[in-house]
């Protein structure tokens, strides 16, 4: 066992509100111990009343003063987008044909698909993000190398073979069958081995016929608990486009429903221009609206509603869409969200922006019962943060005299300097200064 001493801070989901909604209950102890075992949080509590009744065998990690928090989540990133990001002057068509699918044509070379993974877990765990979901590329491969890389790591991952089938390159290109096939084969190897879990993918509906929508269907059919992961009302020639391939479709979103794929777990990548009747059908599916701030202000995508989605009961979560977005911290996330809701005349205060990288987001993926808050049988995932980590943090911070404002600058001003250490179902997988977890009452 392992027991982990500092400011613990967790979010409970407050039932009165949506799902993934508000900021949850704080619970927040300054002197706090979190005492792991078998990967899982087996105590939380005041850290000299838990050290007392451990034994000298109980090694502690002691991360005082810093802040010890759930792993952060990010619920939409593109793997092979690594070498993506920060591609200059297009909108998302343009961006797709221009810079994405010739770099995702690369991901055929498992070499370059595990190379890729390894360096995206890294980036992420040093970010303190411990679980995400990921598009991989139409290769199975892909899915492959990081998976693999994922469970050598222990990590609570989700992630899918994209799908598509037209309007693409041809080497990205799989087939109505072919593409689910190798879907079904993959969850079969995959799915449920660790703590991994397979994401059916279809990319969006631009890049699939109707006969892989029908083939993404019965998938989804024959596999109701997994997650469906795609993109939905990013771009308004996207949304044109859409129009176009599917005359027959109400709105965008009205062709996904034909499939059944606005469901539980069903994440839906930006969501920035939906009318009234699809945020309705949104809601009715219990599907979960994924606001990517960083991606839709680089794209020139739009402005995310958070509050509409709040009034129309649409699970939210916060995503760094890597790489149309530009930065895989969700501190650096939270902080564009924030100014995104600001343009919009809508605010993020610091607690309910910590609790939608943490429990928020664990609740928008359906997985609120392993992970995104620190209580006794959750999955020991956590991240330890610094908030004086730099001179612009640590010169706010002399005049900052609460939780809610330590935070909240954390949020703007910090990133990857900040994480201390990342804990993966307990075991350090990240450190930034290596230190030795020394034993209780040295
Ligand atoms: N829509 C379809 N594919 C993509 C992608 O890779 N990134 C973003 N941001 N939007 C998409
Ligand atoms: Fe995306």
């Amino acid at each position: 066992p392992l027991a982990i001493r500092g400011r613990v801070l967790s979010f409970d989901a407050d039932p009165a509100l949506v799902p993934s909604g508000g900021r949850g209950a704080v619970r927040y102890i300054e002197d706090g111990l979190v005492l792991v075992e078998d990967g899982l949080i087996k105590a939380v509590g005041e850290a000299p009343a838990m050290l007392r009744e451990l034994s000298a065998q109980v090694m502690v990690a002691d991360h005082r003063p810093h802040l010890i928090l759930p792993g952060f989540i990010d619920p939409h990133l593109h793997m092979p987008q690594t070498q993506v990001v920060a591609s200059y002057g297009a909108e998302l068509m343009e961006w797709l044909q221009k810079y994405t699918f010739p770099e995702e044509s690369r991901y055929g070379d498992p070499a370059v698909a595990a190379g890729a993974s390894r360096f995206l877990l890294d980036e992420l765990l040093a970010n303190g993000t411990t679980t995400a979901a990921v598009f991989c590329t139409t290769h199975p491969g892909s899915v492959d190398a990081f998976f693999a890389e994922s469970l050598s790591r222990g990590l609570r991952m989700v992630a899918g073979k994209v799908m598509m089938d037209r309007n693409a390159p041809p080497a990205l290109l799989d087939a109505a069958e072919e593409g689910a096939a190798d879907s079904e084969a993959l969850i079969a190897r995959w799915h449920g081995r660790g703590r991994l879990e397979y994401a059916i993918s279809p990319r969006f509906a631009p890049t699939s016929s109707e006969a892989q929508l029908e083939a993404t269907a019965a998938l989804a059919r024959a596999h109701p608990d997994l997650h469906v992961q795609t993109h939905l009302s990013e771009n308004l020639g996207e949304i044109d486009f859409v129009k176009q391939l599917f005359p027959w479709a109400a709105d965008y979103t009205a062709v996904y429903e034909r499939y059944g794929l606005v469901r539980p777990k069903g994440l839906f990548g930006h969501c920035i221009h939906l009318g009234d009747r699809e945020w309705r059908a949104m809601a009715r599916g219990g599907a979960t609206a994924v606001f990517c701030p960083t991606s839709n202000l680089f794209l020139g995508s739009g402005l995310f509603d958070l509050a509409r989605a709040r009034v129309e009961g649409v699970k939210v979560g916060l995503a760094t869409d890597i790489g149309g977005g530009t930065s895989y911290s969700m501190l650096r996330t939270a902080s564009e969200a924030y100014k995104v809701l600001a343009l919009r005349g809508q605010t993020l205060p610091a607690f309910e922006a910590f609790h939608m990288m943490t429990a928020g987001n664990a609740a928008a993926m359906g997985l609120e019962e392993r992970i995104g808050r620190i209580a006794p049988g959750l999955e020991a995932d956590m991240v330890v943060l610094d908030s004086q980590a730099t001179t612009a943090l640590r010169r706010r911070m002399e005049r900052v005299d609460n939780l809610a404002d330590e935070l909240f600058a954390l949020l703007v001003l910090g990133d990857e300097r900040s994480t201390v250490a990342t804990y993966a179902a307990g075991r350090r997988v990240f450190d930034r200064r290596s230190g030795p977890a020394r034993p209780a009452h040295a």
